[in-house]
């Protein structure tokens, strides 16, 4: 029930106008991001490289309604890994198609996310986040089509989605770097498991296939993207009964949640990136946050006693 007003919330215009204005919103946001510019993601995404994880840095915002705020974002982006190189930094960039012109047509995204990808060191990924559902057939083309010329962009693909296995089956062609997340949108029960233990059975059986495919050279980064410990293990597991290396795949997690695991990943030798948001457009960002563990409300209350 909270989970379903938080993710109203989140899709709401006029709380999106209202509520981060308040100065306990704004304090209680700073658990999932170290602050709204760049300059803060990577000045906390070199503290991490100190504790041995790697990070992803991602520009909030979603929904552009004009080319020229599409090329805005792009423009940002293409700042953002020339700033990221000069630092000498193992950061990589994450972020929605739909900041890049989705909505425009599928052409803009595509366009956008080329050149982007064509301005990124041949070492490093950028990565397409996953959206609601209606836009993960558009997601798929535009990922498919600008893979087909260039190695370096990875996509997201969600465990509770019903179709997610024959999607990672249709891609594996391509040899694709793919983050598995378990999916943050509120999605009706014919188009995603609407059941914990679905979503996370589905999680174990996709994280199993992508193993399975990276130990045959058939993907690029399998990224195991949760802060469930219980997956954590499973993958461990799999990985293991399949003699695959700690080098051959990874774990990410968002900034804030799960710390203590992330340094206990980096120390055991694991690769772990953390994805860090930044920019002023964290609302419906932030209200998802809450809707994985309303239990995190409490926090958002707390900071309206507390100074
Ligand atoms: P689950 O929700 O079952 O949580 C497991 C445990 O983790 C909880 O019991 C709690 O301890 C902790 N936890 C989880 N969320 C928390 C929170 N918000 N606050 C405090 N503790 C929390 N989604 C999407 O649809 N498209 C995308 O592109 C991405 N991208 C993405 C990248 C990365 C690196 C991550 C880690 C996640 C995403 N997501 C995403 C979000 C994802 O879909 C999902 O909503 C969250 O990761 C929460 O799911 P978990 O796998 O952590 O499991």
């Amino acid at each position: 029930m909270l989970r379903n007003v938080l993710l109203w919330s989140s899709t709401n215009p006029f709380l999106a106008r209202r509520l981060p204005r308040y100065n306990f919103v704004k304090r209680a946001v700073r658990r999932f991001m170290p602050g709204e510019t760049l300059d803060q993601a990577l000045t906390e995404a070199q503290q991490l490289e100190h504790a041995g994880m790697s990070s992803t840095v991602t520009l909030l915002g979603e929904n552009i309604e004009a080319l020229a705020e599409a090329d805005a974002v792009l423009e940002h982006y293409i700042g953002v890994l020339d700033t990221v190189k000069a630092r000498g930094l193992n950061t990589e960039i994450s972020l929605k198609l739909t900041q890049l012109g989705l909505d425009l047509g599928v052409d803009a995204a595509r366009d956008r996310l080329g050149r982007l990808v064509r301005a990124c060191d041949p070492g490093s990924v950028v990565w397409v986040d996953m959206e609601g559902s209606d836009y993960t057939d558009m997601t798929l083309d535009v990922y498919r089509s600008v893979r087909d010329e260039h190695p370096n962009v990875g996509l997201c693909l969600q465990a509770y989605m019903r179709r997610t296995m024959d999607d990672l089956e249709s891609l594996l062609p391509l040899q694709p770097s793919i983050r598995l997340v378990k999916g943050a949108y509120k999605e009706p029960p014919d188009v995603a498991f609407p059941k914990k233990s679905e979503v996370d059975q589905n999680y174990i059986r996709i994280t199993g296939a992508m193993l399975r495919a990276r130990k045959k050279g058939k993907m690029g980064r399998p990224v195991i993207g949760t802060h469930d410990l219980r997956m954590v293990a499973e993958t461990n597991r799999l990985a293991h009964e399949l003699d695959l290396g700690r080098n051959m795949y990874e774990f990410a997690m968002l900034y804030g949640i799960q710390r203590a695991e992330q340094e206990r990943l980096a120390r055991n030798g694991y690769t772990l990136r953390v994805l860090i948001s930044y920019g002023e457009a964290w609302f419906p960002w932030y209200m998802r946050r809450l809707a994985e563990r309303p239990a995190n409300v409490w926090f958002v209350v707390r900071q309206m006693f507390h100074g």
